[in-house]
């Protein structure tokens, strides 16, 4: 016997990856309902070798199903997940809506699978941001070793993380560059995106960070340890699908960067590419479609007493929010459900 599972938001970016991954990773399922908005009632969207015709969420009945991996936005989570939640469904959310209430588990399962059982409380588990995701997947198992004390990171996000509005933006606006009259103004981004950087994702807060800048701090304290400072600057960048991230790293001990290499070969979800030589490092075009996070360029930092410095380059519509989220679906269905 398998699982009844929901996946809303079926029609977007997280939401088809979500299907893939469940189809991929064998996922024992029962029954599985796509949904979306009502616009896109009756859109098919692929499941394996099956075809699944979208539902309407705001009609949906949750009663008896088992897990709902929700990808439809804060607003929208907000309105259904409680829904699903009350009638018994667990809620696996990609949304930032539950990730900082304390009762709710915020989950990367190769950091603190732990956490699982206190969906309890709520019924509701918290899939983490897209840029903190693939950093605690690296963050945790050199913790373990040497005691991060201050993280300082980079990131390089690509449009996919702005959904698909992101996406089109890009492609749009560069296709408008060559035509004259189909000139395309920013929209979704605050600026061109197209052959630009812009370093600025999410609101400002009051103290000149971003959002998306102080999610990575918050996510990391409440997933890894409370006790690690991390000072973000995330920058959107012209590329489709796959987030990089320059990270430094100071540690309490030292770690030699052979070390640190080899630590990061055996921990789980990260495959290790760090050769000295042209291409002997990740791009983000390699890793689309993949399930690991890739760490390359790993190099003592000399100008600090115990400092390192890695390359972190994922998928951010896998690691960083669909698969992520499936991982918790198989970590909820082995440690607490257990059919299938
Ligand atoms: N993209 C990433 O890298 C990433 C990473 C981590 C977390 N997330 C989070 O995952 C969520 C989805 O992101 P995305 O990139 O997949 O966005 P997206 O491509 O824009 O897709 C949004 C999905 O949500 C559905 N939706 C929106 N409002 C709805 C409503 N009121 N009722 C029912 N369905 C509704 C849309 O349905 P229609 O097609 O019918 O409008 C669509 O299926 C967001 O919370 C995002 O912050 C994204």
């Amino acid at each position: 016997m398998g699982y009844r599972v929901v996946v809303a938001g079926a029609t977007g970016n997280v939401g088809r990856e979500m299907l893939n991954i469940l189809a991929e990773r064998q996922f024992p399922v029962d029954e599985i309902a796509a949904l979306a908005s009502r616009k896109s009632l009756g859109t098919e969207v692929s499941f394996g070798d099956t075809t699944l015709k979208t539902q309407d969420l705001d009609t949906f009945d949750f009663e008896g199903w088992d897990m709902a991996l929700f990808a439809v936005g804060s607003t929208a989570t907000k309105t259904y997940a409680p829904k699903a939640a009350a009638a018994g469904c667990v809620v696996i959310d990609n949304s930032s809506l539950y990730r900082y209430e304390p009762d709710i588990p915020l989950i990367v399962p190769e950091c603190n699978p732990d956490a699982i059982m206190n969906y309890r409380n709520r019924n509701i588990i918290a899939n983490p941001n897209c840029s903190t995701a693939q950093m605690v997947v690296a963050l945790k198992p050199l913790h373990d070793r040497a005691r991060i004390k201050r993280v300082v990171v980079s990131t390089y996000q690509s449009v996919s993380g702005a959904g698909k509005e992101g996406i089109d933006e890009l492609w749009n606006q560069t296709k408008g560059m060559y035509v004259p009259g189909q000139e395309v103004e920013p929209s979704k981004f605050q600026a061109q995106i197209a052959f630009n950087v812009i370093p600025h994702i999410d609101v400002f807060m009051e103290d000149g960070t971003t959002k998306e800048e102080w999610k990575m701090v918050a996510e990391t304290k409440k997933i890894v340890d409370t006790s690690i400072k991390v000072t973000a600057t995330c920058v959107r960048v012209p590329v489709f699908v796959g987030h990089a991230e320059s990270i430094n790293i100071e540690f309490e001990d030292f770690l030699d960067e052979d070390e640190a290499r080899d630590i990061l070969r055996e921990s789980p979800g990260i495959m290790v590419v760090d050769k000295r030589e042209d291409g002997g490092y990740v791009t983000p075009i390699e890793c689309v479609g993949e399930f690991a996070t890739y760490i390359s360029r790993i190099r003592q930092d000399s100008t600090i007493e115990n400092g390192l410095n890695i390359w972190c380059v994922s998928d951010n519509l896998r690691k960083g929010a669909a698969l992520n989220a499936v991982q918790i679906a198989e970590l909820l269905g082995n440690r607490v459900l257990k059919k299938g």
